[in-house]
């Protein structure tokens, strides 16, 4: 689909569908009321007609057969009460239209820019808002489906956002190009986590991860194989590795910006990348393998977010470690008890071999730690236990550096994805002790609170560091449609809060 901006009166456009947002129980506004005016008060009529309130999420379709405008059929959207009217109600309203559009089998959308006249939302972040909406609310993966099952889904192919004012189109327009970033950025950690794990296997993601920074000149990525990572004692991420026929690879992006700066910050982004986790011997039971393909949804978020740094100039040295390995049962596998020494030089008992995340992370932590940087973030599918404490939508937050939290919960409100802190309670430590070794991978004694030790397990690997763990379990894969821009399966979630938190540094 492609998504526009162009300049004129939304009347003129002759698209088949004309969109236009309306506040709930307020009068028709902007352009909404220009057009009703145009339709001698069709609108307005069919609104009371329908007792259609303007809630956000309802949608109302008006025929235009007067032909007094070319489009055939005029869309008006609930936006919500005016007062909670924000960014978020642009992105999922905007993702409502192409669906209902899809409904209708329509191909060409015009669009309004929503909440005309709203003075507290700039104009550019409408625009990005209303592109990141329209883009990842149309976005399927169709890779295996059948050509006729493709032909049935009828798909937006314009989705044209019109202006008709000069100074707010200029500021627009650059919305709409950094809403086209960060949206392709999700997209490509979507199709990454959509894909099949014995498609998006260790190789192949060190493959793309060489690929993509050909076409980049400020980008470069080594990739450590076997070997290298035994050279550099990454025994906890290799005892994990082991189980499988899969040989494991470490990624290494890292981005400077072509205009050189003195005094750049650095950072560091780390993501799991699982690219399955069967649990090992602690073996998975079938419900809870079916989506594990997912477990590589941090590495996914890390790659979007790589894809997008040199085209938004990102101002700031960032670094991606990635580690990619599968988690299987094999005779080759790590068994519950065993004894590894990490990077580190700590050693930890491998308890549950499900509990692999936080081990492979050790090793990539201690790596990204040795790259001195300002701060970093890791992103995880970390937990269960993180969706049974947040619930589907909703990401853990946990750091040892509160200014960190706070910057990150900023950029996150404003990309409109959910985090929510959770403490890093020192008294939990004691549970992850071992009688053999230094750690314990999970807990002997508490039962509950899995998310936290997840995160005081990795604090043992950043130093002093400031850091910010985001155990991303639950966003990073819809399994039932909540939001209208999130449809079933990988999100990109984290893309756009990373990428927005790079963009506020
Ligand atoms: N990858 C899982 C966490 C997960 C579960 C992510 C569901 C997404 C959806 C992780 O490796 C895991 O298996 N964790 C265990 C830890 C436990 C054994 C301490 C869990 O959450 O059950
Ligand atoms: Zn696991
Ligand atoms: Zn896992």
């Amino acid at each position: 689909m492609q998504v526009e901006l162009k300049q004129g009166k939304l009347e003129n456009f002759n698209s088949e569908l004309l969109a236009v947002g309306v506040f709930e129980n307020a009068p028709l506004n902007g352009a909404a009321k220009e057009l009703d005016k145009i339709l001698s008060g069709k609108i307005v009529r069919h609104v009371k007609d329908e007792r259609f309130e303007g809630k956000e999420g309802e949608a109302l379709v008006v025929d235009t057969e007067e032909k007094k405008i070319p489009a055939r059929l005029v869309l008006v959207l609930g936006l919500g009460k005016q007062k909670n009217f924000n960014l978020e109600t642009i992105r999922r309203t905007a993702a409502i239209s192409v669906k209902k559009a899809e409904e209708l089998k329509i191909k060409n959308i015009a669009s309004a820019i929503y909440g005309a006249g709203v003075e507290k939302i700039p104009v550019d972040l409408a625009g990005q808002a209303m592109t990141e909406g329209a883009l990842l609310g149309h976005y399927k993966f169709l890779k295996f489906k059948s050509e006729e099952a493709r032909k049935k889904i009828s798909a937006v192919e314009n989705f044209t956002i019109v202006e008709a004012d000069r100074l707010k189109f200029k500021k627009e327009l650059k919305g709409l190009e950094k809403g086209l970033l960060y949206g392709e950025a999700a997209i490509l950690a979507r199709d990454l986590v959509n894909e099949p794990s014995s498609y998006t296997t260790p190789k192949m993601l060190s493959q793309l991860a060489l690929t993509m920074v050909k076409q980049c000149p400020s980008l470069k990525v080594q990739v450590f194989g076997k070997a290298e990572l035994e050279t550099m004692g990454a025994r906890a991420f290799l005892a994990v590795a082991r189980g499988s026929d899969e040989e494991p690879f470490l990624v290494h992006f890292v981005y400077k910006p072509t205009k050189k700066n003195k005094k750049l910050k650095k950072i560091c982004l780390v993501g799991k990348g699982l690219t399955f986790d069967a649990g090992g011997l602690s073996l998975k039971p079938a419900n809870s393998m079916t989506t594990m393909k997912l477990d590589m949804s941090g590495a996914a978020a890390v790659f979007g977010v790589f894809s997008a740094l040199e085209k938004l100039k990102i101002n700031a040295e960032v670094h991606g470690v990635v580690p990619l390995c599968e988690n299987m049962p094999s005779g080759k596998a790590v068994k519950p008890g065993d004894v590894v020494k990490s990077m580190s030089g700590k050693t930890i008992e491998i308890l549950n071999t499900d509990a692999e995340g936080r081990v492979v992370l050790a090793d990539a932590l201690t790596y990204a730690q040795k790259l001195k940087p300002d701060l970093m973030i890791d992103l995880a599918t970390l937990t269960g236990a993180c969706i049974v404490a947040l619930g589907e939508d909703v990401a853990g937050l946990m750091s040892n550096n509160q200014k960190l939290a706070e910057k990150i919960k900023v950029a996150a409100q404003e990309a409109g994805e959910f985090f929510w802190e959770l403490p890093l309670v020192p008294e939990y430590k004691q549970f992850m002790k071992s009688n053999v070794a230094d750690l314990a991978n999970t807990h002997s004694g508490a039962r509950w609170g899995d998310a936290i030790f997840g995160g005081l397990f990795l604090q043992e690997f950043v130093g002093e560091t400031p850091w910010a763990h985001l155990d991303i379990a639950g966003p990073a894969f819809a399994e039932q449609d909540i939001i209208s821009y999130m449809p079933k399966g990988g999100t990109g979630f984290g893309v756009r809060t990373i990428l927005n938190f790079l963009e506020n540094l």
